[in-house]
């Protein structure tokens, strides 16, 4: 009776040898197993997981085989497993028709002859050679073919800008902070200096979380709609003096269209010390802006408000693009608004424990995708979420 032979070598030609002579004994019982008691006994030998012959196969060949004919093994054992199990089910199939032709019926030589010829019918007794070959040539590796060409990726252009933006504030003593994207209401407001109810916060037309009508307003919870609340956050956790830029994104349920976004991103800056002038808030706005698009751009602030801030400005660039003269970007005005800024607020101190008649201190908030349209002439915002490659890849 056939039994598993321990290999002495493991190249494929002795694998291929033993391989057939296993196929020949597993084809050869398979034909004798024409009723229920024989195809019991067949199913147990082949594939009894402990000490069946497909187990001695693994344990006698597979794990024994040395490290580098392992997966010529495995890849065989793989096929040999299938086309047991195809056997023994071809088998059991078998079986059942025969019974159901033959009943009880004793003519065995009739009943061996139709098995065999049903057997062969479905496949069975095909060699093992054309199963392995297929199964071996769909797993070659063609080396001549091209290899996969992964195209190294850019920076986008908004988080270039960030970065350019980041650098030069940087290089004037800047550190970096960063806070929540869902923040609190009073994070976001209250601590800013908006009272609740204030019309102020209109301007910024905010997403709140759902559900939380039970909890008081200055915990609720919201998608920041600036990078003003790390201010706050910033000035509770540093005592002054504190130079700090806050880049992230930020969201507001704006419609988008050019030049508004949901979702964009924003670089907050704020300065705290004594004696803190608007002078420092202009010659250090003056000074990036000249960094990012030119020693001949000149800065222009204008009064404005925002609570936290007082006095406050928006801040617009003469247009890079035709020096002042007039052009579409800048809507033939020469000047193109880029931030909001102004100085800190004392009411604010007041909320983060500092005091204001010892500090004074500047703040602003620029949004970066505006910038990058300027930096990189796009004029639409929307360009930079599409994903188009077309778009992206005149950055690379
Ligand atoms: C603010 O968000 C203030 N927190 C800025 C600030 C900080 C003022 C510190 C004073 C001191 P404002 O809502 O204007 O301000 O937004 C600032 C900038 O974000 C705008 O100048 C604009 O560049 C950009 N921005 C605003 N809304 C959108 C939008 N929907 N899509 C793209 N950019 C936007």
């Amino acid at each position: 009776m056939y039994c598993i032979p321990r290999l002495e070598y493991f190249t494929p030609e002795a694998i291929d040898a033993a391989v057939k002579e296993l196929l020949a004994a597993l084809d050869d019982e398979a034909r004798a197993a024409i009723d229920a008691v024989a195809c019991e006994h067949f199913r147990n030998r082949w594939l009894a997981r402990k000490n069946g012959l497909l187990t001695q196969v693994n344990d006698l060949w597979l794990k024994a085989a040395p490290g580098p004919d392992k997966r010529y093994v495995g890849i065989v054992f793989k096929v040999l497993k299938a086309k047991i199990e195809e056997a023994v089910e071809l088998a059991e199939i078998n079986m059942l028709s025969l019974e159901a032709e033959f009943g009880e019926e004793q003519d065995l030589d009739r009943r061996v002859t139709k098995s065999i010829a049903d057997w062969r019918a479905r496949g069975g007794g095909q060699t093992l050679d054309s199963a392995l070959a297929s199964r071996l040539k769909s797993e070659t590796l063609d080396i001549s073919l091209p290899g996969i060409e992964r195209p190294l990726g850019v920076r986008h252009p908004v988080l270039r800008t960030l970065d350019e933006l980041i650098s030069v504030f940087v290089k004037m003593g800047y550190s970096i902070a960063e806070g929540p994207e869902v923040e609190s209401d009073y994070y976001n407001f209250e601590a800013l200096n908006f009272p609740p109810n204030h019309p102020a916060r209109d301007t910024q037309d905010t997403l709140f979380i759902a559900n939380q009508e039970l909890k008081a307003q200055r915990d609720r919870l919201l998608l920041r709609t600036h990078t003003s609340p790390v201010q706050i956050r910033t000035m509770e956790n540093l005592s002054p003096p504190v130079r700090v830029i806050c880049p992230g994104k930020v969201h507001r349920n704006d419609a988008p269209d050019a030049t508004h976004s949901p979702v964009f991103h924003q670089l907050e800056g704020l300065c705290v010390d004594t004696n803190i002038t608007f002078g420092d808030l202009k010659g250090t706005l003056d000074h990036a802006m000249k960094s990012l698009f030119g020693s001949a751009v000149k800065t222009s602030f204008r009064p404005s408000f925002f609570p936290f801030t007082e006095p406050s400005v928006e801040v617009s660039i003469s247009c890079p693009f035709c020096g002042g003269k007039g052009c579409r970007p800048c809507k033939q005005s020469g000047w193109i608004e880029l931030l909001g800024a102004g100085m800190v607020d004392p009411n604010v101190f007041g909320f983060v424990n500092y005091d204001p008649k010892k500090l004074s201190g500047f703040a602003f908030g620029m949004g970066v995708e505006r910038l990058a349209m300027m930096t990189y002439n796009v004029d639409d915002i929307q360009q930079f979420f599409y994903g188009d490659m077309r778009f992206l890849e005149q950055f690379a």
